[in-house]
């Protein structure tokens, strides 16, 4: 335990009180950016010295330090604190979809005061979301969805007006484009994405199949929605994607090996969330000054629609902290409107207070068009991560381990997607879209 008493450091104001010496750390950043600008709103909190919280005044150090880049492979981390009781991390980035899984591990933000009140600057459906049993158990940091990134000089070079709306649009593209820039450049591809067997690829599956109209896997209602035409449809574009319009080795990439390929100029498309722009137009880019942000396509056929898988990040404090009281005055500083535009202006990080997209200096920068996109980040499509907690994250796996075997072969979709059904049936006792009638409606060949 790091707490000790500092003694009379107030002496020289004449008064002989108490300050206490406080050291708390935050698990975050899984990217080096994410992580300096992790280090550098610690730094301003600390420049706020000493923190009167409660009657007691603080000096307050925030370590900071980096959590695994796979949000499984974080969450693996943060049931491993907890399940030991262990305090080592006193606050942590909660991903959107963790709060119904580990609400009995984080403190409740509304034991403290003001905290309600604060709450009604954010969006509603991420407070609703991070509200379990009536516990605030994350305060919002930043939001995020799935955006489709394009390389504006080469769509123009080759004749085309603007970003493909759909799947089948996007193939025609990139598959035109490759073949003129391949002459050149053996390294260049078509769209890179994150196929690897983890969170992301439930993120990006969920795009392909909500796109055209399948679902959500499990409906917000409680029906598991998972073997279906439009389903095994989606699957099956995205499958034929690997090796053609995506490297093969796409099926082991995260976010950070798609961001790499684009930024250094080899893959006309890219899905990605919106961290990927600051650094994508950054100095050092090679492709700085040609990056075109637009909506994910459109799937085919009837229910077919853009869709954006919702993501973002939370500030929790873990339950067995040793100084609480402090981790929650920390989290509430970076959770700032303050701190939000700041994260926005610096990281590309989508607010989560809605004024923030009208403040002036997010309107001037280069991140003017997250107003525009506004619409697309509220109507983005939730993980089914409260119909099925706590077992989220264990029907995520089953979700990913499913959709990797389509990508790579190893099964066809519809035997991969009948197996899913019943696998995620079993996990969650929830009923099967329209079981109830003997036969599954949707399906009709089944
Ligand atoms: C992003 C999203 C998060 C998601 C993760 C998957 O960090 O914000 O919600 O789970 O990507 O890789």
């Amino acid at each position: 335990m790091k707490k000790y008493l500092a003694g009379l450091a107030l002496a020289s104001a004449g008064m002989a009180f108490a300050q206490q010496d406080v050291t708390v750390t935050w698990l975050t950043g899984n990217t080096a950016t994410a992580l300096q600008f992790g280090k550098d709103a610690a730094q301003r909190y600390m420049d706020t010295n000493p923190h009167t919280i409660g009657d007691q005044d603080y000096n307050v150090t925030v370590e900071v330090t980096q959590g695994p880049e796979s949000a499984t492979d974080r969450y693996a981390l943060l049931l491993q604190l907890f399940e030991a009781q262990s305090g080592d991390a006193d606050l942590m980035d909660i991903d959107v979809i963790w709060p119904g899984d580990l609400a009995q591990h984080l403190i409740d933000f509304y034991q403290y005061e003001g905290v309600e009140e604060d709450m009604q600057a954010h969006f509603p459906a991420i407070v609703e979301n991070n509200t379990v049993d009536g516990k605030l158990v994350g305060i919002p940091m930043y939001t995020d969805a799935g955006l489709l990134y394009y390389r504006t000089d080469l769509l123009e070079e080759y004749g085309y007006d603007g970003p493909p709306a759909t799947w089948t649009e996007l193939q025609e593209m990139a598959t035109t484009i490759m073949e003129g820039e391949g002459a050149n450049n053996p390294d260049f591809t078509g769209f890179v994405w994150q196929g690897d067997a983890y969170e992301g690829l439930t993120c990006n599956a969920l795009e392909w199949i909500a796109s055209f109209g399948g679902g959500n896997f499990i409906s917000p209602e409680g029906e598991i929605e998972v073997f279906n035409d439009q389903n095994i449809t989606a699957l099956e574009s995205a499958a034929s994607w690997v090796g053609t319009i995506s490297p093969q080795a796409v099926t082991g990439f995260q976010e950070e090996d798609s961001r790499q390929i684009f930024q250094n100029g080899n893959a006309v498309f890219m899905r990605n969330w919106p961290y990927a722009y600051s650094l994508a137009t950054a100095e050092d880019s090679a492709i700085a000054d040609s990056v075109g942000i637009a909506p994910l396509p459109a799937g085919e056929g009837d229910g077919s629609t853009p869709a954006a898988t919702l993501g973002g990040w939370q500030m929790g404090v873990n339950a067995y902290s040793e100084n609480p009281d402090v981790a929650v005055d920390v989290a509430r500083f970076l959770t700032s409107e303050e701190e939000q535009l700041l994260r926005a202006l610096e990281v590309s990080n989508l607010p989560t207070i809605e004024s923030v997209y009208q403040s002036q200096e997010l309107l001037d920068s280069n991140v003017a068009w997250f107003a525009e996109l506004l619409p697309v980040f509220q109507n983005a499509v939730a993980r089914p991560s409260t119909i099925s907690a706590p077992r989220y994250n264990e029907a995520s796996r089953q979700i990913f381990a499913a959709v990797h075997d389509v990508l790579t072969g190893a099964t066809d979709a519809e035997t991969a997607m009948s197996e899913l059904e019943i696998e995620l049936e079993d996990l969650t006792g929830l009923p099967i879209e329209g079981a109830d009638a003997g036969t599954n409606t949707s399906f009709a060949s089944r």
